[in-house]
């Protein structure tokens, strides 16, 4: 009886393990370490229909993403920035098997294989495809960027779940050019950075495939950054906006101006983005 009392109560533990869908992020230790200080933004806990994915890659976690499976864009991916170390793009797109049945492998795979593996068996109930972005007009665009990575982490940022329909010419310029003025910040100045990545979606802004809508065009991408010394404690914050649009245009803002930002956008107060708003 004792044992069966002791096994009963660890098996919730055994299963969260493996389990990449979470309830909260919380529960999985290697999870919530992608936030800073391990407290998870309120910010679009309610949406309906979110997922929280435990980004998995060959055997491992790499970061967090709050996915909305409605929309089939992320509301936000949390990641700690990596130094790259080189190595080629990662050349395929993957897709979350446990998206699709939640008793299926909660790894990230190569959509091609999984389709091959589950003839018959649509995909893309709850998630964005790679054809649903082929001849689009729009790019995959990264939310958590495969150049603010080493691999097989910067592998693991071809996740479609972590992509959004992003402008091109606002990929490719100005948001790509902030990525990269924030590579050479966290070089140079911080520890550890700890990082958001969102999108706001739009009301009816759709990629449309077979008159489905597919795939939510967001208004809006945003980041915030939260950048630390080596005891943890705050040393720079910082946020960003962009509409996702031709103006290709980067706004950089206070992390309080990206909270008023954001909280256009809910009924709900927006809350802090990163532990005690990352203040010394
Ligand atoms: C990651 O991507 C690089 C570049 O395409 C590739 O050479 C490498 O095999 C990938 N790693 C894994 C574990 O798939």
């Amino acid at each position: 009886m004792q044992t069966l009392v002791t096994l009963c109560a660890l098996l919730p533990l055994l299963l969260s393990v493996h389990a990449d869908v979470v309830e909260r992020f919380e529960d999985e230790p290697e999870c919530v370490k992608y936030f800073y200080k391990e407290k998870v933004p309120e910010w679009g806990a309610s949406t309906p229909g979110a997922a929280r994915l435990c980004q998995r890659f060959v055997n491992r976690y790499h970061f967090a993403t709050l996915y909305d499976t409605n929309h089939r864009i992320a509301v936000y991916s949390a990641y700690q920035f990596q130094p790259s170390n080189g190595g080629g793009r990662e050349s395929r797109w993957f897709v979350e098997p446990q998206l699709v049945s939640k008793s299926w492998q909660a790894e990230m795979t190569y959509s091609d294989s999984l389709g091959k593996n589950y003839p018959g068996v649509y995909l893309g109930e709850k998630q964005a495809l790679n054809e649903d972005f082929i001849r689009s007009g729009f790019d995959r665009g990264h939310l958590n960027p495969n150049g603010h990575h080493a691999v097989p982490s910067r592998n693991a940022t071809f996740t479609l779940t972590n992509v959004v329909p992003q402008n091109p010419k606002l990929n490719q310029n100005s948001w790509r050019i902030h990525e990269s003025d924030l590579t050479n910040l966290f070089k140079a100045k911080c520890s550890k950075a700890f990082v958001l990545v969102g999108a706001v979606p739009s009301a009816e802004n759709w990629i449309v495939k077979n008159n489905v809508k597919r795939v939510n065009i967001p208004d809006y991408l945003w980041n915030a950054y939260c950048c630390v010394d080596n005891n943890d404690k705050p040393i720079q914050s910082g946020a960003a906006t962009a509409r996702n649009t031709d103006d290709d245009k980067v706004e950089k803002l206070s992390l309080v101006e990206l909270g008023e930002f954001l909280q256009q956008f809910s009924d709900e107060p927006v809350g802090e983005l990163f532990y005690n708003d990352c203040r010394a």
